[in-house]
């Protein structure tokens, strides 16, 4: 199996892409340990999967130390961290309240950069490992009413850089994957309400919206060693969204 002796913490692994992540990793052979805020949707998983579950807040520098320690004595030392959990918030930037863009920035940004530092003794004292960071299109090109989210999101596309050049050393790879419109709850939550993104799809190349196994699919290569020689790169899952630009 692609991921036999890996030992892998995935963040928002509950629902959407994460537990798409969850599912694929725990079909491959690896040891998981899916963390959330939605426990009870996350517990529910892991025991599906035979995997385990732990409460993380990632914007909880505590937490990280609490999960991270949990995984150590379950499984052992992690090999796999995937920096999935996010949240959008739309909102005109004349509009954005402080305390938004502080809220989006905390989650998706400063949770990213409290994972990568909170592995990074296991996964030396482990001989190496693979951390994926999800950021998005918007960590690519800029998006109108998501200034907190795409500057979260290209704060990952380039602290991912800088990790992959300083952990090299210890056999660690630090990769960012860049998914476009997927069909998950996130968009919905954030606007409050169910909403069908079906329509977007109609836009891109591949004349879809992806799915959650589209971007797992990549995450699950990325911590595979087939993508041995992989580290600092960019792994867009959009299906051609970014491929042109708004004159054509
Ligand atoms: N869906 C898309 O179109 C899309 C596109 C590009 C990038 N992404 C990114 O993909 C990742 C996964 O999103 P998704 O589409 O599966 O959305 P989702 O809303 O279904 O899943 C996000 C998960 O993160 C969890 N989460 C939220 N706040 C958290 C916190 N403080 N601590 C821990 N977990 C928390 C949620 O409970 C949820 O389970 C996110 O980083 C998102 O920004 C999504």
């Amino acid at each position: 199996m692609r991921l036999d002796g890996k030992i892998a913490l995935i963040t928002g692994a509950a629902r959407g892409q994460g537990a798409a992540a969850a599912r694929r990793f725990a079909a491959e052979g690896a040891k998981v340990m899916l963390t959330d805020v939605l426990d009870d949707q996350g517990k529910e998983l892991a025991a599906e999967l035979g995997a385990e579950y732990c409460h993380l807040d990632v914007s909880d520098e505590d937490g990280w130390a609490e999960a991270v320690a949990v995984t150590i004595s379950t499984f052992g030392d992690i090999t796999v961290l995937v920096n999935n959990a996010g949240i959008l918030h739309f909102s005109a930037l004349a509009e954005t309240t402080l305390a938004d863009y502080q809220r989006v920035i905390g989650i998706n940004q400063v949770g990213t950069f409290l994972g990568m530092r909170a592995v990074v003794e296991s996964m030396t004292r482990a001989g190496g490992g693979s951390i994926v960071n999800v950021s998005s299109v918007e960590g690519l090109g800029g998006m109108p009413y998501l200034v907190a989210y795409t500057a979260s999101k290209f704060a990952i596309r380039g602290m991912t850089k800088v990790a992959a050049m300083e952990l090299g050393q210890h056999g660690i790879r630090v990769n960012s994957v860049h998914p476009g419109a997927i069909n998950t709850p996130m968009v919905g939550e954030a606007l409050g309400r169910p909403i069908d993104i079906s329509p977007i799809g109609k836009k891109v190349a591949l004349r879809r919206v992806g799915q959650p196994d589209d971007v797992a699919n990549v995450v699950l290569f990325l911590a595979s060693d087939e993508s041995a020689y992989c580290s600092g790169a960019e792994f867009v899952v959009d299906g051609g969204a970014t491929a042109t630009h708004a004159l054509s």
